[in-house]
């Protein structure tokens, strides 16, 4: 059930409660007609499957999952079925399943999926950087491919790269090899101080973006740049915006930390907005 009429139910316990609720009222179903009719029900398990993804999909819209989810519960439980004709061993479904772990990690907490910033943008990236030598980071580097453009063109750069997605991570580690000013390292950008940082660089989703505001406020210093790629942190007026010449027209929204407006009793909900 909802916890308040803003907050929406976490996206895992929101799948399970949908999927478990339909699970239950097809069996409750199954029961009763077999009781009524003795028809053999469960010689057509794509019917009772399409039942369970039609409750599923309505208890997720009930629970406001986010509109893309609800064709993913309806088609589940049908799909699970169609695929069991396909004698696939299971090992298969095991394997796809640590793959998709290993690349996307705990996307269910983090509600940042891997999408990678393309070389327009790193370009566009690269001509924003000032001529004196900075050091950059860019929180959940994924594989790495912006960062080592990045470093590639700017050898008097520091460029810091944090992930914690094991297969991204590893492919972002074995890119950096070789390029002296770039480090990847391994863990959660959320424990990492923003504080020794020019140029903080973030391409993630809209859910960190308020979380991710109030992180830079209190630890970036005055006068650091905060880029996040396509996502505006909400309410707050970017200092500029760059439009990246590319196909899925790319815009970086740039906030530029501020002395005046850098105190340390930073309110916790709704900060003023930054420097226009
Ligand atoms: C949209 S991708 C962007 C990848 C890369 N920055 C780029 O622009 O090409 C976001 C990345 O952030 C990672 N990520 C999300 N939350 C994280 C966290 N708390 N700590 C470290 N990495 C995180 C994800 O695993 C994913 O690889």
């Amino acid at each position: 059930m909802p916890a308040s009429a803003s907050e929406p139910v976490s996206p895992l316990r929101a799948a399970l409660l949908a999927q478990g609720g339909g699970v239950v009222l097809v069996f409750m179903l199954a029961f009763a007609l077999a009781q009524l009719t003795q028809l053999p029900f469960w010689e057509y398990p794509l019917l009772p499957a399409f039942l369970q993804g039609a409750t599923a999909a309505l208890i997720a819209h009930w629970l406001r999952a986010p509109r893309w989810w609800l064709p993913i519960h309806f088609g589940f439980a049908p799909l699970a079925v169609i695929v069991q004709g396909f004698d696939i061993a299971p090992g298969w479904f095991l394997a796809a399943f640590v793959l998709t772990l290993l690349v996307f990690w705990r996307t269910d907490q983090s509600r940042v999926p891997l999408y990678l910033s393309n070389r327009q943008t790193a370009t566009a990236l690269a001509a924003l950087l000032p001529t004196a030598p900075i050091k950059l980071i860019d929180l959940g580097c994924g594989a790495g491919g912006l960062l080592r453009q990045l470093a590639r063109s700017r050898p008097d750069c520091r460029f810091i790269g944090i992930e914690h997605a094991p297969l991204p991570w590893l492919l972002a580690r074995l890119r950096a090899r070789g390029v002296d000013n770039l480090t990847v390292r391994y863990g959660d950008f959320w424990q990492e101080s923003l504080a020794g940082y020019d140029l903080v660089y973030a391409f993630l989703s809209p859910a960190p973006m308020p979380r991710l505001w109030q992180k830079a406020r209190i630890e970036m210093v005055p006068g650091a740049l905060l880029i996040s790629n396509s996502f505006a942190v909400p309410d707050i007026a970017p200092t500029g915006t760059v439009d990246v010449p590319d196909r899925r027209a790319t815009r970086l929204y740039l906030y530029q930390m501020d002395k005046a407006d850098d105190s340390a009793a930073f309110p916790a909900i709704c900060p003023p907005p930054y420097r226009q």
